[in-house]
C-alpha cells in the first residue's frame, strides 16, 4: 500500500453543489488508468479557478481532483510507449470536468493523452507555459496558417494580461509580428511592453457596441475575451485577415453581421485546446520549445504554493493576478 498523498479534491454537496477541500489520499484512490505519473508542477488557468471557485460548470462528476494541468515524471506504465523516468505534460482530455486531474502528487492516466516534455523546457516553465501557452500558441498557428504573415499587419491580442493573452505577446513579437495588446488595466502597460507590445489599448476601445463594419486595422487577432470585444475586432480586421478565437472572460455570447466575412473575407477561427489530437499538441509544444523566450516568460510567472491554490484562483477571476501563475505540486 502506497503512503497517503494530498489532492484537492471537488466533493458534493446533495445534487447541486460540492464543496473543494484538501485531502489525504493513496493510490488506491487513483482512477484505473494505465499511466502512473509523479506530479512535479500544475499552474491555475482561468478554468481551473471557475471549477475551484465554484463560479462556473466544469466539474461534471464527483468526488474529482481539480487541475487541468501536469507536467511531471512516469513512475510505471502498462503501456510501452511510455517509460518509468518520462519527462511528460498532460493538459485537457477532459482533466478536472469528467476524468481525475493534476492537483495531487500522483495520478495514473491515459497512454494516449501524454505529450513528451520537449528538450530545454522544465517541469515548472512547462507548466508557466501551461494550457494557456499552448492555446496561445495553437492561436498563433491558428493565424500562420490562413495566411497572416509578419508583414501584413498588427496583431490584436485581448486579455492580454492574462495567461493566454501574455504568452500570446511573447510568441509573436519574438516571431517579429507587431502586437497590439487590449487590457482593462493599464497600470500593467510597462510589463506588457515587457513582453513585446508595441502599443497598448484600453478594453473600453473595444468593449463597446460596434458597427457591422469599421475601420480596417487588424491583419489578425488573438481573443482571449470573446462578447462586444470580439465583435468590435472582427469589425476592424483587414481584407483576408483572421481571428481566432479561444476565449470568454468578457462574455459567451457574440452579436456581429456577416459582413467582415463577405466584404473582407475575414476568417473567424475556433481554437480548442481540449481535445486537440496528440500530433497538434506535439507540434505546438515543439513550437514553443523555439518560439517563447524562456527568459522572458519567466517575468510572467507568479510562483504559487500548492496550499495556496484556493485563494490563487480567487485572485485571478477578480483581476488580481496577471501572467501566469505556477503551483509547485
Ligand atoms: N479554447 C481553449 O481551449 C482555451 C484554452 C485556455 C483558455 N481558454 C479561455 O481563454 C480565456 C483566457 O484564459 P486565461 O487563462 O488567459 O485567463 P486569465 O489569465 O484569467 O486572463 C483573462 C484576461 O481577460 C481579461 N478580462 C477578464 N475579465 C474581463 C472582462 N469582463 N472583459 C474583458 N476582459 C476581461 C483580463 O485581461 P486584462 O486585464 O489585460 O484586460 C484577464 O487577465 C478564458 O476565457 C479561458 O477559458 C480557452
Amino acid at each position: 500500500m502506497s503512503a497517503g498523498f494530498q489532492a484537492l479534491i471537488a466533493t458534493a454537496l446533495g445534487d447541486r453543489d460540492y464543496e473543494v477541500s484538501f485531502q489525504e489520499i493513496t493510490e488506491a484512490d487513483l482512477p484505473d488508468l494505465p499511466v502512473l505519473v509523479e506530479v512535479d508542477y500544475s499552474t491555475i488557468n482561468y478554468k481551473d479557478a471557475l471549477a475551484i471557485t465554484k463560479k462556473g460548470r466544469i466539474i461534471r462528476s464527483f468526488p474529482m481532483i481539480c487541475g487541468i494541468d501536469i507536467a511531471g515524471k512516469v513512475i510505471s506504465s502498462q503501456d510501452e510507449a511510455w517509460q518509468p523516468g518520462d519527462d511528460i505534460i498532460v493538459n485537457g482530455f477532459g482533466l478536472s470536468e469528467t476524468m481525475q486531474g493534476a492537483f495531487t502528487k500522483r495520478q495514473r492516466v491515459s497512454a494516449d493523452w501524454l505529450v513528451k516534455l520537449p528538450k530545454g523546457i522544465s517541469h515548472r516553465h512547462a507548466m508557466a507555459i501551461g494550457t494557456a501557452g499552448y492555446t496561445a500558441m495553437l492561436c498563433v498557428q491558428g493565424l500562420e496558417d490562413n495566411g497572416v504573415s509578419t508583414n501584413e499587419g498588427e496583431i490584436l491580442v485581448t486579455g492580454a494580461t492574462g495567461g493566454v493573452g501574455s504568452v500570446a505577446i511573447m510568441i509573436l513579437s519574438k516571431l517579429g509580428y507587431k502586437v497590439v495588446a487590449v487590457t482593462g488595466r493599464a497600470e500593467h502597460s510597462e510589463y506588457l511592453k515587457s513582453l513585446g507590445a508595441e502599443e497598448i489599448i484600453s478594453r473600453e476601445e473595444l468593449d463597446r457596441d460596434a458597427k457591422p463594419m469599421e475601420k480596417e486595422r487588424w491583419a489578425g487577432v488573438v481573443d482571449c475575451v470573446g462578447g462586444k470585444t470580439l465583435a468590435t475586432a472582427i469589425a476592424q480586421t483587414k481584407y483576408n485577415g483572421t481571428v481566432c478565437a479561444c476565449g470568454l472572460a468578457g462574455g459567451f455570447e457574440l452579436n456581429s453581421t456577416v459582413m467582415p466575412f463577405i466584404l473582407r473575407g475575414v476568417k473567424l477561427i475556433g481554437i480548442d485546446s481540449v481535445m486537440a489530437p496528440i500530433s497538434k499538441r506535439e507540434k505546438a509544444w515543439k513550437r514553443l520549445a523555439t518560439d517563447l523566450d524562456l527568459n522572458l516568460l519567466e517575468k510572467s510567472i507568479t510562483d504559487i504554493k500548492f496550499s495556496e491554490v484556493p485563494s490563487a484562483c480567487a485572485d485571478l477571476l477578480e483581476g488580481r493576478s496577471k501572467g501566469r501563475l505556477v503551483v509547485k505540486i
